[in-house]
């Protein structure tokens, strides 16, 4: 159901979606709806956050994230500063806190928190006045990709409730899958994860999702695969025999493929590993979403950063 127009967002941060309700969830979608319309115009740019100043305090690597970030804050009009560990006095035992009070000195109204440790967003709202938007912390949640994947199934395939959705990959260590697995069991879509048996934490099923370490029974009859980089960064040695072996038992060949609804749309959040989890094919093949969800990113981040700041649906100016 579409939420009714003047309906604003009840949080003041954005830190994960297992706090969210569902007609918050259909709140961010429904609005980013028309910031996509922003996004297709000769003039990209919407006056709606002049004035507002918005930190991107990323103290992790990113490509997609904080660049689609830096763009939905200049095509509303917002100021950014854009905060790097490297060549700040992070890199002189600065903490996390000092930073962002200091950072907060400067009476900004937002702040966008990319960082390794699970809770990094949660600590800056307990000292934060601004409004915090977790952009991926450790191996907890990673909101506003969720937004954009569930915003680009809704897009292709018309609908969340019914959809079956095989997630595979590297489940242990994705922040991905977790933020996933809570807003597609929040809008009524069947989850099954798969991966190999040493990358899948126990107690999964609590979530409401079903567990296969078998691929091909996985992705059977399935409307959405959605692959998981395998995450090398964060893996203890000896997860598996080898890359190759990977690919071998794990990678999304075209043969796959045909185990899922002929109508399937194929994810990843990228960056991929190609040859790894996903064939070059697969990626670049006519099933392939990918870049579909990194420019539905745009306005999908461009709704969070409206709402956020008191927006409310059906009070957009044109
Ligand atoms: N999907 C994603 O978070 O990509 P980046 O790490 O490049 O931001």
């Amino acid at each position: 159901m579409t939420p009714e127009a003047g309906f604003h967002m009840r949080h003041k941060h954005l830190l994960g979606i297992e706090p969210l309700e569902a007609d918050e969830i259909r709140l961010i979608l429904d609005t980013a709806e028309s910031f996509l319309e922003v996004s297709r115009r000769p003039i990209k740019k919407v006056p709606t956050l002049r004035g507002r100043t918005i930190v991107n305090l990323f103290m992790e690597p990113s490509t997609r994230t904080r660049s689609s970030f830096e763009i939905a804050e200049k095509r509303l009009s917002a100021d950014s500063l854009n905060f790097s560990a490297s060549g700040s006095s992070v890199s002189k035992g600065e903490s996390l806190i000092d930073t962002a009070r200091n950072l907060e000195a400067m009476a900004p109204d937002m702040i966008i928190i990319r960082h390794s440790a699970a809770g990094a967003p949660h600590l800056l709202a307990k000292v934060c006045h601004s409004s915090i938007v977790n952009a991926g912390d450790g191996a907890h949640e990673h909101p506003t990709q969720a937004l954009l994947d569930a915003f680009t199934m809704r897009q292709k395939k018309g609908k969340i409730a019914g959809l079956r959705i095989a997630i595979i990959g590297d489940i242990l260590n994705s922040r991905v899958v977790r933020s996933n697995v809570f807003l597609l069991k929040k809008l009524g879509a069947s989850v099954v994860i798969s991966g190999p048996p040493t990358l899948l934490p126990p107690g999964m099923e609590r979530l409401g999702v079903e567990v296969d370490a078998r691929m091909e029974h996985a992705l059977e009859g399935c409307d959405v695969v959605m692959m998981l980089r395998v995450q090398r960064e964060r893996m203890a040695r000896g997860a598996f025999p080898s890359l190759r072996e990977y690919f071998n038992l794990y990678g999304l060949t075209e043969e796959r493929v045909r185990q899922a609804k002929p109508d399937v749309i194929i994810m990843h959040p990228g960056p991929i590993n190609r040859g790894v989890e996903i064939a070059h094919e697969v990626a670049d093949g006519r099933y392939s979403v990918i870049l579909d969800q990194v420019t539905n990113g745009v306005a999908v981040r461009m709704a969070v950063l409206y709402l956020l700041s008191g927006g409310a649906i059906g009070e957009l100016a044109a």
